[in-house]
């Protein structure tokens, strides 16, 4: 009898034990099982990124395509250059990637979440609301200036604004190779195919109009 309870414990405690090191472990792209493994684009995708590309060489770990100035004349004021697996495909396996992000003056880089990581943020020049919003809408903002850093939890929603009188660039960087991202207004404006201006009208509590007007802007 006491065996039995005490190799019950002993298993309990060791599935507590190995939840703790594989729930972490979830939390992120998985760890690599070796030096590299340049993605290879024009296979499928696998259960976790792309096969390796079988001839490898230096170029495959060098990008040359964040550089700015970016063109910020859109309706947002905002343009993202992204260093991903799909722009890099020797960050593929490797759990990282990166985005050049500039504004005009007064843009705004809409609300939106990356489903697969947390960001890291620095102001590279200018100066930049950067706001978040937690799962009870609490809203966390500050004012950034160059050289300072800001985390937006995986998930959450999240926007910056130019509100300074010249452009603002920062550097947000990723832990997922395709952190993704929901950009709110364009999905639920501009989704194909449509969501129904029933449930947009009775969700945003407005009219048809104003739902058809928005949609006008998001059409794709
Ligand atoms: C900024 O929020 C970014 O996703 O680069
Ligand atoms: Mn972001």
């Amino acid at each position: 009898m006491a065996t039995l309870q005490i190799s019950s414990s002993l298993f309990r405690s060791f599935f507590l034990t190995l939840c703790l090191f594989v729930i972490p472990s979830l939390s992120s792209d998985s760890d690599p099982l070796q030096d590299f493994c340049v993605g290879d684009l024009k296979a499928s995708p696998s259960i976790n990124g792309f096969p390796c590309k079988s001839a490898v060489s230096a170029s495959d770990f060098f990008y040359s395509g964040l550089g700015g100035p970016l063109d910020t004349s859109n309706p947002n004021g905002v343009t993202v250059a992204p260093a991903n697996v799909l722009t890099f495909p020797g960050l593929n396996t490797l759990g990282i990637s990166m985005n050049n992000v500039e504004l005009a003056p007064g843009g705004v880089n809409p609300p939106h979440l990356h489903p697969r990581a947390t960001e890291v943020g620095t102001i590279i020049e200018g100066s930049v609301f950067v706001g978040f919003l937690t799962t009870n809408n609490t809203l966390f903002s500050k004012v950034l200036n160059a050289g300072e850093v800001f985390v937006i939890p995986r998930g959450l929603v999240h926007f910056q604004w130019n509100v300074g009188q010249v452009k603002a660039r920062m550097i947000t960087a990723f832990n997922s190779q395709l952190p993704g991202a929901v950009v709110l207004p364009s999905t639920l404006f501009g989704s194909n195919p449509e969501i129904p201006n029933a449930v947009l009208t009775r969700a945003f509590r407005t009219d048809v109009t104003t739902v058809h007007n928005l949609k006008s802007k998001f059409a794709v």
